[in-house]
């Protein structure tokens, strides 16, 4: 049984317990349905509290039944929840924890709901690209303001229940956790023959007090996510159930609730729940794995990557350090934090009390002995391994035991980087993005001989500073930089076939990417990756790729600061002019080479650009590289700007089904450039 009944004399408690956070599961609908049955014939109960067992009331509907045949078996919830609206008895939601989505909305159904002062709530069932579908939005705008329902329902916020003091959502709250259900309980007792019920499906709309609400917001809604269906049903939904009855009204919200179920935003949106909470899951770590304390960090390097590590322990109130030996170069890295925290605070994003705490709590140094006692400390130097050997043999000698090393590298081999310390189990890779103090991937790069110990502390380390870790085997870019090599290399050769820069940017920005790959290299320096290459030359001289990249820069067509780049950019404009002198570059270069000029559609430059994701991704998983697809999926998404509506890189090569992907990538392997295809 996924709830219980118990008795508490005249009263009967309907406690729901399916961890780990009450999800409503079929068997869950049907044991409440079971037990409410049983407590309205029975003649000595005179009220029923609904309630959850341990930390939560109820996280929803049990997403991990979406797509099967139990999400809409009897009893369904909408009519599990009709039934406890039209209960003879008096029924109390007693909301002891988490209250969310299919959960929130059988507390609406209740005729009365008590909670804990300090239990978060929500209808986030937008952020998995459905809407509420058991009541949700023509229940909650009959308790709560139309703006507020608006904002909780299409962002899928979480509210604090203290927010709603005040508002009948809530007939009074209990501050201490352990007397709530007694108090609910003398609620029940006294409530138990107070006739009419109080039924919220009785109560109208609280229509909205501002008359242009739903326009404004379909405006910010098209801006925002203009990809995502789900947003604007929910505002639909909400608008049209003013005009309906209560009956009509949930039966449209039933029908949206249906259709968005099977989008393929929503199948995307609930595989990156799903995904987002595996990548936890590592191999060899489990609840017995130790961690070590942290309480002190160190940063070696004090340029633009150093800079914004360091921030990320400062804001989680963790000291940090940050050496550099060359003064001037410090003290820029310093500037460079303080700009940040105090542009942070005119923004609005930061207080000033916090703003100086972080401060407070970063230090620079200039010599080695200063940061012996960290805890961890990562090294973030010039990316080549003559420099990271010299930082590591250094830190090999001067770390406290114990302390953990870590190298941000983004390429090189951790393995070696390793075997320069007399302690390679202390080493791991800690793979940062830029802008380090806001993008939300860490690639935690496991070594041969990385400890599960030091990785676990890693791991949860990354928590603690707000990262979203992915764990990633040795090898040339990881995970996101090694496929990512391969979806630039694809851009390039599309441009050598006869597209234009902008012809790829905007095939693929429709697809749902912010920016296309030339547009967001111009952003990034077209000197950046030209330094790349010309290195990668040198360890790898066989490797195809297109010389338009180096063409372009040996024109100096750095990008946005160069004001030329695979664009023109005008000053103080940051939008991208088409360039006469590109297109002739890119035509004269396919002349002399004597590549074959084609029209090529935007399907096949998504697929070519989008599929060289998927394959570099499928190697990286059979190599171990990635422990699952899904893991890859997590990487792209957070580090890499892949439209969330499409699941990421490996999720759309599955929609596709791999045997078609395998035909197309023959067919893009007896194409231009083929022997590049590697599959
Ligand atoms: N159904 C099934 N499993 C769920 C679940 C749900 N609604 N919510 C969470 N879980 C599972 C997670 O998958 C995870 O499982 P795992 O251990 O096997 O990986 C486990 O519970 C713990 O989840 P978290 O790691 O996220 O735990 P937290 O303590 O950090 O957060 C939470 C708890 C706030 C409840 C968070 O899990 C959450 O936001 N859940 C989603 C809530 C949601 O979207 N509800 C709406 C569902 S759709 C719905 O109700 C439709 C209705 O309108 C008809």
């Amino acid at each position: 049984m996924t709830a219980h009944l118990e008795h508490h004399n005249s009263v009967a408690i309907i406690r729901i317990d399916n961890p780990p956070v009450n999800g409503i599961a079929h068997a869950t609908r049907a044991a409440i349905a079971q037990h409410l049955q049983n407590a309205l014939s029975d003649q000595l109960i005179t009220a029923i509290i609904i309630t959850g067992h341990g930390i939560a009331f109820s996280g929803g509907a049990d997403i991990k039944e979406f797509g099967t045949e139990k999400t809409f078996a009897d009893p369904a919830l909408p009519a599990l929840l009709n039934q406890i609206e039209l209960a003879s008895k008096p029924v109390i939601a007693v909301v002891n924890g988490v209250c969310m989505g299919g959960g929130l909305e059988l507390a609406l159904a209740c005729h009365y709901r008590v909670g804990t002062s300090a239990c978060q709530l929500a209808l986030p069932e937008v952020k998995l690209g459905i809407l509420p579908g058991a009541g949700g939005t023509q229940r909650l705008p009959r308790l709560l303001r139309m703006e507020t329902c608006v904002d909780m329902i299409t962002s899928g916020q979480v509210l604090d229940s203290s927010s709603l003091r005040g508002t009948p959502l809530f007939d009074f709250f209990v501050d201490d956790t352990k007397a709530l259900l007694g108090s609910a309980i003398a609620f029940a007792e006294k409530v138990a023959t107070v006739r009419p019920i109080p039924r919220v499906a009785e109560r109208a709309v609280i229509v909205a007090e501002d008359p242009s609400l739903f326009e404004q917001k379909r405006l910010e809604l098209q801006k925002k996510s203009p990809f995502l269906p789900a947003p604007k049903a929910c505002l639909k939904v909400l608008e049209e159930g003013t005009q309906l009855s209560f009956a009509e009204g949930l039966q449209m919200e039933r029908n949206a609730f249906q259709e968005l179920l099977s989008s393929p935003e929503s199948k995307a949106l609930r595989h990156i729940f799903v995904a987002e909470r595996a990548i936890g899951k590592v191999a060899g770590i489990d609840a017995s794995t130790p961690t070590r304390a942290i309480a002190k960090v160190a940063v070696i390097g004090a340029g633009t990557m150093g800079a914004g590590i360091a921030m990320n322990f400062a804001s989680a109130g963790i000291p940090v350090k940050i050496l550099d030996l060359q003064e001037e170069s410090l003290s820029k890295g310093l500037y460079r934090i303080r700009t940040s925290y105090q542009s942070s605070v005119s923004k609005g994003k930061l207080n000033q009390a916090a703003c100086e705490h972080a401060l407070s709590l970063i230090q620079g140094v200039q010599n080695y002995e200063e940061i012996a006692d960290a805890d961890l400390v990562i090294e973030a130097v010039f990316e080549q391994m003559s420099v990271k050997e010299a930082v590591f043999r250094q830190l090999d000698q001067v770390m406290k035991p114990g302390a953990i090393l870590a190298s941000n590298t983004s390429t090189l081999d951790l393995n070696l980087i390793a075997s320069f310390t007399s302690r390679p189990s202390d080493v791991i890779g800690l793979h940062f993005f830029s802008p380090a103090n806001v993008m939300e991937l860490l690639e935690v790069v496991r070594g041969r001989e990385t400890s599960a110990e030091v990785l676990n502390t890693a791991l949860k380390l990354a928590k603690r500073i707000k990262k979203t870790a992915v764990v990633a085997g040795v090898c040339d870019g990881f995970i996101g930089n090694r496929m990512l090599a391969q979806y630039t290399k694809q851009a390039a050769f599309l441009l050598e076939e006869g597209c234009t820069p902008q012809q790829v940017d905007t095939a693929i920005e429709r697809f749902g990417f912010a920016m296309g790959p030339f547009r967001m290299s111009d952003l990034a320096g077209n000197d950046i990756s030209w330094a790349v290459r010309k290195a990668r030359k040198l360890s790898k001289p066989d490797e195809i790729y297109s010389a338009l990249g180096d063409l372009l820069c040996e024109a100096g067509r750095f990008g946005q600061k160069t004001k030329a780049g695979w664009y023109d950019y005008q000053d103080n404009d940051r939008t991208a002019y088409p360039s006469e002198f590109v297109l002739v570059l890119i035509r004269q270069h396919a002349l002399e080479q004597g590549y074959a000029q084609r029209e090529v559609g935007d399907e096949e430059i998504v697929q070519r650009l989008v599929l060289a994701l998927a394959n570099e991704g499928r190697k990286i998983v059979e190599e171990g590289i990635a422990a699952r697809a899904s893991d890859v999926d997590v990487v792209y998404l957070k580090g890499y700007g892949f439209p969330k509506h499409r699941g990421g890189p490996m999720f759309y090569a599955q929609t596709l089904g791999w045997e078609t992907v395998s035909q197309k990538l023959r067919e893009f392997a007896s194409g231009h450039r083929g022997e590049t295809w590697v599959f």
